[in-house]
């Protein structure tokens, strides 16, 4: 698969079979999504892969706010959650936000490696879903996080059970203007 076939085709998987994912496969998805450019290179975004018991309570005690997403969880063999190291990202060693974006690069760091992420994971044969819906302080209560690190998103994760169209793309005329 070249990288245009790969960001052309992948699309957001809601419905996976059961089969089980080799943690090889996960390792490799995630040495892939190492190479994710980050603010200074500080490398802030961590994954949970979880299975079983847990995932089963992430997708039945933290998404209250839109359950249609613990549907999806439920029926993923894993779960994969992306956690940030807070106050890094875009900080300078002080503590001092280096731009009035403040903790926004955060977020950005967390989102390039949630593509990167998807991308590998569609070579590999895998669908996921980026989720922002989810109960967080339940969520962060249930995976016992340590402080200092937030939940930035889920994506569940397994070989699709479907293959849905492409949503409706904007026209480049639309997303591009040129200035000089
Ligand atoms: C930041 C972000 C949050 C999202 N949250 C959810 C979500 O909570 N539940 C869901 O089913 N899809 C979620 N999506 C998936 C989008 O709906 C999807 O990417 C979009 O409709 C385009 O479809 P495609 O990914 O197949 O191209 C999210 C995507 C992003 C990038």
């Amino acid at each position: 698969m070249t990288v245009q076939e790969c960001i052309r085709t992948r699309r957001s998987i809601r419905k996976f079979k059961p089969t089980p994912i080799d943690h090889a496969v996960i390792e490799e998805i995630i040495s892939d999504t190492a190479m994710t450019p980050s603010w200074k290179n500080s490398q802030t975004v961590r994954y949970i892969c979880v299975e079983g018991a847990l995932k089963d309570r992430i997708s039945k005690e933290a998404t209250t706010i839109w359950p249609g997403n613990g549907t999806i969880i439920e029926q993923a063999p894993a779960l994969i959650v992306v956690v940030s190291i807070d106050k890094r990202s875009g900080y300078e060693r002080d503590g001092s936000a280096s731009t009035p974006k403040g903790d926004g690069w955060t977020m950005f760091d967390a989102g390039a490696a949630s593509q990167t992420l998807c991308l590998s994971a569609h070579d590999h044969g895998l669908g996921t879903v980026i989720m922002g819906l989810y109960d967080e302080s339940t969520l962060t209560d249930i995976l016992e996080l340590e402080d200092g690190r937030s939940v930035s998103a889920l994506i569940p994760i397994g070989y699709p059970d479907i293959d849905p169209d492409a949503p409706k793309r904007k026209e480049v005329s639309d997303l591009l203007s040129f200035k000089s």
